[in-house]
């Protein structure tokens, strides 16, 4: 991986909760893994009353609580070396603070700024970063965190207002989602190769599912999710953005925009979500967790039907689902394949239990499995079920950067490959315009279940992957 020219990182919402978890330990990581710039300064930003000091003993405590390793010495010392705080409430204390950051490594580094700010705030920041005079195109970046906006209005709203001071080039809006390895094993298993492109279309796939079920409920996340919901914290962000890897054309190259066109044309294919080919639900109990009120209707679960209407796509249900407290926390993309044209073999089973599908495990440790009917050992001529699975070496696993690191570093180089643009961003919010003005009634569903079994009946014939076989 390439290593980074000189770089002064300025961590806005430095000393905040997702700076502490996310990307503190993701910049130490980095620095662990030799991929932080051989000339790099880290510059927290917030409204406290820190000194450098301060700051430090913040990140020290953020790595003690959060780094995959020990802290040890050594590389406290090196990493603690880069650390500065500025009080930073208007444009001055910003110039201030990353100028003397700048000033300390010489020349003219680049800047990356990240945001770990509220959505709310995200353009009012990128203002500030301007009228300090440090948003110049060919130095400056910054990473944003989702939702990108809330609806189509206020998605194009925000763009614009990071239209007035930084290019598309300077944008990167992360989706971790796009971070995972086991995501990029659906372009590698898919261009790399020459055997699955012809039976990737709709002649042969029955269906596409993206099935994300989390166990663990809304653990003190009240606040947030009672103003995002389901909906718009995993699938008009990160399911739809598999999506668009999943069913995307070959690009050109794997160039940024090359790849983004692609995946583009996805977004624009995608039909309106009609809510009818919707199902929300709301686990058990959630009116109960603190902070959330007592008569909410927001979703924690959401299994939808949606469909690409292209000439590789049409007529192929794609069902996504994703929800809080469910039976097992996996993150799932199976292409299920049509059946053979007749039946050769004696097989009581139905047809349904027997079929084909290429699985891909999005989450680490990644995997990819195909499901097929092989010989069943023995003298008569029959079949049984059979997978056929790849899975890295646990090793090769540990020695992996997180997705978030992985963007990151992708950031300080200026790869914006694996990054969501303005376009497609908006596209999504468009799609999902006819839910958002009508959403269906939330379903209680127990904890510990797969959901409202409405869900089941969406996918009908389909059946949900996940579901079907043993988990
Ligand atoms: C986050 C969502 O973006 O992704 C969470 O806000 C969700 O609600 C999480 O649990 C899933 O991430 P991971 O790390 O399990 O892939």
């Amino acid at each position: 991986m390439h290593k980074p020219e000189a770089t002064v990182i300025g961590l806005v919402g430095g000393t905040g909760d997702l700076a502490r978890r996310m990307v503190i330990p993701g910049c130490f990581h980095l620095m662990l893994a030799g991929l932080l710039p051989d000339a790099c300064r880290i510059v927290g930003l917030s409204l406290d009353e820190l000194d450098d000091d301060g700051f430090k003993d913040v990140v020290r405590h953020s790595l003690e609580e959060h780094a995959r390793v020990d802290l040890e010495d050594e590389a406290w010392e090196r990493f603690s070396a880069m650390l500065s705080f500025g009080h930073a409430q208007d444009a001055s204390d910003y110039k201030r603070a990353i100028g003397a950051a700048e000033k300390a490594l010489g020349g003219s580094p680049r800047r990356l700024f990240h945001l770990a700010v509220p959505p709310s705030a995200a353009a009012a920041v990128v203002k500030t970063i301007g009228e300090a005079g440090l948003a110049d195109e060919d130095r400056t970046r910054v990473i944003l965190e989702k939702p990108f906006g809330t609806d189509l209005d206020s998605a194009r709203t925000l763009n614009a207002s990071l239209h007035e001071i930084l290019t598309e080039r300077q944008i990167f809006r992360i989706d971790h989602f796009l971070g995972k390895e086991g995501v990029q094993n659906v372009i590698t298993l898919r261009f790399a190769n020459a055997f699955i492109e012809p039976v990737f279309n709709r002649d042969h796939v029955d269906s596409i599912q993206i099935d994300v079920p989390e166990a663990l409920t809304i653990v003190g996340r009240a606040g947030f999710y009672e103003q995002t919901g389901c909906l718009k914290d995993m699938v008009t962000t990160h399911l739809l953005q598999v999506l668009g890897f999943v069913a995307m054309e070959p690009p050109v190259s794997l160039h940024a925009d090359a790849l983004r066109d692609r995946t583009g044309d996805v977004f624009q294919s995608l039909q309106p979500i009609d809510p009818a080919c919707v199902v929300y639900g709301q686990y058990e109990g959630y009116r109960d967790e603190p902070g959330v009120a007592k008569d909410s209707t927001v979703e924690t679960f959401v299994a939808a039907k949606v469909e690409i209407d292209s000439w590789r796509w049409a007529g192929v249900p794609i069902l996504l689902r994703t929800g809080k407290a469910l039976a097992a926390k996996r993150q799932v993309v199976t292409i299920v394949f049509k059946e053979p044209p007749m039946r050769l073999f004696p097989w009581e089973k139905d047809v349904k239990d027997a079929r084909n599908a290429l699985r891909f495990d999005i989450a680490d440790p990644p995997g990819i499995a195909l499901e097929f009917l092989g010989k069943e050992p023995g003298p008569a001529l029959t079949v049984q079920e059979s997978e056929l699975q790849l899975s890295i070496d646990p090793e090769e696993v540990e020695e992996l950067l997180g997705p978030y690191e992985r963007l990151f570093h992708d950031a300080l180089i200026g790869d914006q490959t694996l990054f969501t643009r303005a376009d497609g961003v908006e596209r999504i919010w468009e799609i999902a315009t006819p839910l958002l003005e009508a959403p269906p009634k939330p379903l209680p569903y127990a904890q510990g279940s797969w959901g409202p079994e409405a869900a089941d009946d969406l996918a009908g014939e389909c059946t949900w992957e996940l579901t079907r076989a043993p988990v």
